[in-house]
């Protein structure tokens, strides 16, 4: 599903360039499930940033499926993107003007994958009934992320890339969360790549990998 084969990036930075991954290679089989882990700095988002075509590398490849990443235009990216990736990061980056119905089915409406059925089910799952007439800021923590994985899997992505989804919330809510999310990707074809700082978290997913000095241990 995913191959990332000797992967660099640098930073252009004031004092010159800063590199960050340094030979990267990374293999996911499709409904596998990844545990990044490394200390903070150590590239983690890069990489994530990457594998979603959100920037591109210095050299070495990526593949997705059949899509190879270093050769698509921006607006194939772009189109990949909306139809394939489902992004969670730790701050939610749910949109604070629509209710929680409309942040769930907005992704999936620009995927043009909007199933009201599918959008049910994961609201059911996720235990989200009461709460889709409230805006975000009227959500806790928990909450909000729960809404976010919703709006991720909306669309059934391929592959779902997660930054620290837990990394904002407490122990309790921080398990019950990651519950909901493995409980639902169980019932899915689709690929998690999580960033996580937490033994814990990590521990649940099938596979662990450590970045450290620009490569993957
Ligand atoms: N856009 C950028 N420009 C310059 N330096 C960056 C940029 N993004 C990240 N960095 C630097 O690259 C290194 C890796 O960052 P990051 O991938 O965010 O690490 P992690 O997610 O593991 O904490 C850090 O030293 C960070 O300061
Ligand atoms: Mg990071």
């Amino acid at each position: 599903m995913l191959r990332v084969e000797n992967v660099f990036k640098s930073y252009l930075t004031p004092q010159g360039p800063l590199p960050v991954l340094q030979g990267v290679d990374l293999s996911l089989d499709a409904g596998s499930s990844l545990a990044l882990m490394g200390e903070s700095g150590s590239g983690k988002s890069t990489l994530l940033h990457l594998v979603g075509g959100l920037d591109k590398v210095d050299s070495g490849s990526i593949r997705s499926g059949e899509h190879r990443l270093e050769t698509m235009n921006e607006a194939q990216l772009a189109n990949w993107r909306r139809t394939e990736i489902g992004l969670v990061f730790q701050q939610f980056n749910l949109i604070g003007s629509l209710r929680v119905e409309d942040n769930l089915a907005f992704q999936a409406r620009l995927a043009g994958r909007h199933e009201p059925r599918w959008q049910a089910h994961l609201v059911q799952r996720l235990g989200l009934g009461d709460l889709l007439k409230r805006y975000p800021e009227q959500l806790s923590g928990g909450q909000q992320q729960r809404v976010a994985l919703g709006r991720a899997l909306a669309s059934q992505p391929k592959l779902l890339l997660a930054d620290e989804p837990t990394g904002s919330l407490d122990e309790a809510t921080s398990d019950e969360v990651l519950r909901l999310l493995l409980e639902l990707l169980d019932d899915t074809p689709t690929t998690l790549l999580m960033v996580t700082h937490s033994p814990r978290v990590a521990a649940r997913l099938a596979q662990r990998v450590v970045l450290s000095s620009g490569r993957l241990t």
